[in-house]
């Protein structure tokens, strides 16, 4: 049988951040998988690397590198990761009182932990006493910023790290890392925040065919047993987890944050609009009436109007100014919204089924 040819796929430039070039990096590897499959090519390897690094049969530096990267133990691969001070405290969070009680029940928790757990002996039952917690909703409702919210209430460093910084181009990667972070936030008593969650905590594949999925089989297990072990507060970030794995449902408290409301959005303008904005003529009412629009859309309306003014030499920022902002934000968000939806299970079975044709095709064109 013939070596493995290797194919590099390079070009993610250094300058595109770690965490988007992760991204692209796993879903092109997914692709090339899909396709190797279903052509049943065997004998080629892929890897898909940025655009800098050197092909590995040139044994460049950078690759050895890498190699010695995949070799990092756990806590080696911890002292990548570092707690932050937490970005935003809880005066600056709004949403529903049903919501903040439960995330303050999570702040008494980690306060009273060492009364109830060691004063008062639970630790005989519970040796490992944690609070995880899962923040969903749509983008934009105050998950990160709960997160540090929590962080600084309890005046501890927060430890951020995202799925796509977990998940890596290398197999067998991934669960190292998860392993590592939650040794780093262990090690500088801090409380972990992971975003983009939502992989993470989906339910875990069976008749695993591609190396894809195994590697993400093995990032949720690997999660498991870091959760059982895991004496801190860990929280998740996710947008639309549509499969919970049964063992994280049971193991992980649910919190969701609703599209403000009315009453919410008056409050979040409010406080977006900073005492030193000059805003003459504003009226909370009428922009919170503007609807369907998240924390993230006002704020960045605020920035957006006050930007605008300030490159027209205006002194100052006025309601139909801001009210204008806010509408076009609605309109970009509501026109981008159902393209960047993923497949539904019909819409992937009829793209997989164009897929086989085309490649088909293709192979009849070759041998004819
Ligand atoms: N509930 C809220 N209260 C006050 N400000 C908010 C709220 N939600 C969003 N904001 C504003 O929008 C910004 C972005 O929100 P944040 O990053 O917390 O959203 P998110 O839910 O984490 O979104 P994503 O799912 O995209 O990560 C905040 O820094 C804040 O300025
Ligand atoms: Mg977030």
């Amino acid at each position: 049988m013939n070596p493995p040819r290797n194919i590099r796929i390079q070009g993610i430039p250094d300058s595109v951040p770690e965490a988007i070039a992760a991204v692209c990096r796993s879903r092109f590897s997914v692709a090339v998988d899909k396709l190797l499959d279903e052509t049943g090519i065997e004998d080629i390897k892929v890897t898909v690397g940025t655009g800098l690094e050197k092909d590995s049969s040139q044994n460049g530096q950078n690759s050895i590198q890498k190699k010695s990267d995949r070799d990092l133990s756990p806590e080696e691969r911890a002292k990548r990761y570092e707690a932050q001070k937490p970005l935003f405290t809880f005066e600056q969070l709004v949403i529903p009182e049903k919501v903040i009680e439960d995330l303050l029940l999570a702040v008494d928790l980690i306060r009273l932990e060492s009364k109830v757990f060691d004063e008062w002996g639970l630790r005989k039952i519970e040796p490992f006493p944690r609070t995880a917690l899962n923040f969903h909703g749509k983008p934009g409702t105050g998950k990160t910023l709960a997160a540090h919210a929590i962080a600084s209430k309890i005046n501890r460093p927060i430890l951020v790290a995202s799925y796509a910084q977990i998940e890596s181009m290398y197999h067998g990667e991934g669960p190292k890392n998860v392993e590592a972070i939650f040794l780093a936030a262990e090690q500088q008593n801090a409380l972990l925040f992971i975003d983009e969650a939502d992989s993470l905590l989906s339910k875990r594949l069976t008749n695993v065919t591609q190396g894809s999925e195994q590697a993400i089989n093995s990032m949720r297990s690997q999660l498991l047993i870091c959760l059982e072990r895991f004496r801190g507060v860990v929280m998740f970030s996710t947008n639309l987890v549509e499969n919970y794995d049964k063992a994280f449902e049971t193991r992980v408290r649910n919190i969701n944050f609703p599209m403000p409301d009315e009453i919410c959005r008056r409050e979040i303008w409010k406080r977006h609009l900073v005492e030193e904005l000059p805003t003459p003529d504003v009226s909370l009412e009428k922009l919170a009436q503007v609807e369907d629009v998240c924390g993230r859309d006002i704020k960045n309306a605020v920035i957006d109007a006050a930007m605008r003014a300030a490159r027209q030499g205006k002194e100052e920022v006025l309601l139909s100014e801001l009210l204008e902002s806010i509408n076009s934000i609605k309109k970009a968000r509501v026109n981008v919204t159902p393209k960047s939806r993923p497949l539904t299970p019909e819409e992937k079975e009829e793209a997989e089924k164009k897929i086989k044709e085309a490649l088909a095709k293709k192979k009849q064109e070759a041998t004819s």
